[in-house]
């Protein structure tokens, strides 16, 4: 995004284009950011351990363009459910290029992924046996949870340590690899996601001591090796004005530095080192473009717009700050500004979503962009109220289409009987 004389552009193109063309609520991404995010990532780490592959979340965001665009710059996926590896697969990733990362896994789960021959990362011991009832994995990955856990953002986005529900006590994951091998499972990985969000570099290095000083004494008392250690996802974008982005050159380095020293001191030869990042990869490439159709007065001044709590759920769901902008308006020569708190359009005050910003003078008919809505955005959006489901549109090299049609009433009556 880019303010040029007052006005908000995706690469070239206006806001207000988008808006006039598609309506709004609006979700806008940006192909070249997403591109720019894979390369910078993937250049970090590839020149200091060459054996080192993304998966892209897709969790955080499942539009298909989406998907493609990373898969095109040589991403695997990262799914989270039957669903997702299906998508993966229509979209043409195979094997073991798709990672297979859920959460308390039902049978249609284990079934989808074995016929995918999807990668697991088993996130319990208990799972093996209902895993092994769809045929042997050539390779098998255990979820490790290695006790420490980290979010810049809010509590429900730490997965590692004692409250945490996922992934085996590291203390416990020899006896799961042990189980493996007696199952006469050959190949390794081993996998662990400790945390969302976070923007500090030595953190990464930290969990990655731990992983490795976990699995290095597995591999010698099993005798077995380890093809890839998946560190997971969880680096940080900012929301905030006052946060930093996060160094991932220093991250990288730090990160490459222990796992070099650690591969070493363990004889763990050369693995693939892999990472499953959703919200670095497409976070900042994402926008929502909402029109503002009434102000009020009230104990506090309200700025009703079309963007609520179905639209964007972070806010309301985690107290998460998204910045804001007005087109026309969010420019220093437009120093008017006023105390104004944000609302959606649902029946219920949790929607005040934004609340006592300083934005510049806000009147009916504007439209407001709102930044860091890539990831964890339009996939938690839901149809409240009988206010339906937005739709997408990629900007890429100055074209706009459309990736994903508004939802209509039809659609949503479409599945009730
Ligand atoms: N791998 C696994 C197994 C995960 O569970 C997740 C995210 C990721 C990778 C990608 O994490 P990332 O790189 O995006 O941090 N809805 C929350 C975030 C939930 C994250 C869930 N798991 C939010 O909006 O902050």
């Amino acid at each position: 995004m880019k303010i040029k004389d007052s006005k908000i552009y995706f690469e070239d193109v206006a806001a207000e284009e988008l808006a006039k063309t598609y309506g709004t609520p609006l979700y806008v991404y940006e192909a070249n950011r997403i591109r720019d995010n894979y390369r910078r990532l993937q250049k970090a780490f590839q020149t200091r351990w060459p054996q080192f592959k993304i998966y892209y979340a897709v969790k955080s965001n499942t539009n298909p363009a989406i998907i493609r665009l990373l898969m095109e710059e040589g991403a695997g996926c990262d799914c989270a459910s039957a669903n997702e590896i299906r998508l993966a697969t229509k979209l043409g990733a195979k094997g073991e290029e798709i990672l297979f990362s859920g959460n308390n896994l039902n049978e249609e789960d284990f079934a989808e992924g074995a016929k995918a021959k999807a990668l697991f990362n088993l996130d319990d011991l208990s799972l093996l046996d209902r895993l092994l009832k769809h045929g042997k994995p050539e390779v098998l990955s255990f979820r490790v949870n290695p006790a420490i856990g980290k979010s810049n953002v809010h509590d429900s986005d730490v997965m590692a340590g004692k409250q945490a529900k996922f992934g085996i006590p590291w203390e416990k994951a020899e006896e799961a690899y042990a189980k493996a091998v007696d199952a006469g499972i050959k190949r390794f990985g081993v996998h662990m996601m400790t945390g969302s969000c976070v923007t500090e570099p030595d953190y990464f290095a930290e969990i990655t001591t731990k992983l490795l000083d976990c699995v290095g004494p597995i591999a010698k008392s099993l005798n077995i090796k380890f093809e890839f250690i998946d560190i997971g996802g969880g680096f940080g974008i900012p929301y905030t004005p006052d946060e930093k982005p996060l160094d991932i050159e220093k991250t990288a380095t730090l990160v490459t530095k222990v796992f070099k020293e650690k591969v070493a001191q363990y004889q763990l030869g050369e693995p693939q080192l892999v990472v499953e990042p959703g919200r670095y990869l497409v976070g900042d490439a994402g926008f929502v473009i909402g029109r503002v159709h009434a102000i009020k007065e009230s104990y506090k001044k309200f700025v009703g717009t079309d963007i609520g709590m179905n639209i964007l759920a972070r806010p309301v769901l985690y107290g998460a700050y998204h910045g804001i902008f007005v087109d026309k308006k969010s420019e220093a020569r437009n120093p008017k500004s006023e105390i104004v708190t944000i609302t959606g359009q649902a029946c219920e005050n949790a929607d005040a979503w934004a609340k006592d910003r300083e934005l510049p003078k806000i009147e009916v008919g504007d439209l407001i962009v709102v930044e860091n809505a890539g990831a964890y955005g339009y996939v938690m959006s839901y149809p409240y109220n009988g206010r339906l489901r937005a739709a997408e549109v990629l900007v890429d090299q100055g074209k706009h289409k459309l990736i994903r049609r508004r939802e209509t009433f039809e659609d949503w009556l479409g599945l009730t009987i």
